[in-house]
């Protein structure tokens, strides 16, 4: 877990380190001292400036790996004034051990994950038993985690271990016509649109 003062360089208005970036001022107690939703993989952030329109009374975070799309989150966020979005560029896998505390987050989504198919890349799937280990304590009782994805097998990995291997989450419908309501296009999703790829969408809901 974090130490307060791992942050405090976060004042300065663009801070790097080797786990992580960000372009914001913000203090770390601020960022979880309220109800937060989560967006893995942001690419250029339509769907996380989309999230803090939607969610004003929370605080809504994007881990991008790639700093260019990251920046590009942040362009986003500033443009339009959205004091409760935030986006850090890095390794989800590992700024969320390093940095979020247990039971802080109601909704994670996740667009579009690479899938990395061979298995010597399996490691660079940012979905994995790790992963997922990870996004369930950070998770409140009764949050959900939404993918949409253009892969058959993520779907499936994912579905197995949410409901197998932890076993304390049950896939939903009722949350699946949330997401459904709730989404708009991002870049990929207009993407494999046009290649006419089909789409695999779950909602998972942490029971216990
Ligand atoms: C196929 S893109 C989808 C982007 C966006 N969600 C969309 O729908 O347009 C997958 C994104 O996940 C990001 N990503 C991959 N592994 C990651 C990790 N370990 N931590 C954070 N982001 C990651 C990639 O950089 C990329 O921007």
């Amino acid at each position: 877990m974090y130490e307060k003062g791992a942050f405090a360089t976060m004042k300065k208005e663009v801070y790097t380190s080797d786990v992580y970036t960000s372009f914001q001022n913000f203090e770390l107690d601020n960022l979880f001292s309220r109800e937060v939703i989560l967006e893995l993989g942001s690419g250029n952030g339509v769907f996380l400036v989309h999230l803090g329109r939607t969610f004003k009374d929370k605080n809504v975070i994007g881990i991008e790996l790639d700093i260019k799309r990251a920046k590009k989150c942040y362009k986003k966020i500033s443009r339009e004034g959205l004091e409760n979005t935030f986006v850090f560029s890095g390794d989800a896998k590992e700024i969320i051990p390093l940095f979020f505390p247990s039971s802080v987050v109601s909704k994670t989504f996740m667009l579009f994950p690479d899938p990395w198919p061979k298995s010597s890349t399996w490691r660079n799937r940012l979905f994995e038993i790790s992963s997922a280990i990870m996004v369930d304590r950070i998770s409140k009782v009764g949050a959900t985690f939404n993918l949409v994805t253009d892969v058959e097998y993520i779907f499936s990995e994912v579905n197995e271990l949410f409901t197998r291997v932890l076993g304390n989450w049950d896939f939903s419908n009722e949350w699946l016509f949330e997401f459904r309501k709730l989404f708009v296009p991002t870049l990929y999703y207009e993407k494999w649109l046009s290649e006419g790829r089909n789409f695999y969408w779950g909602v998972w809901i942490k029971k216990f």
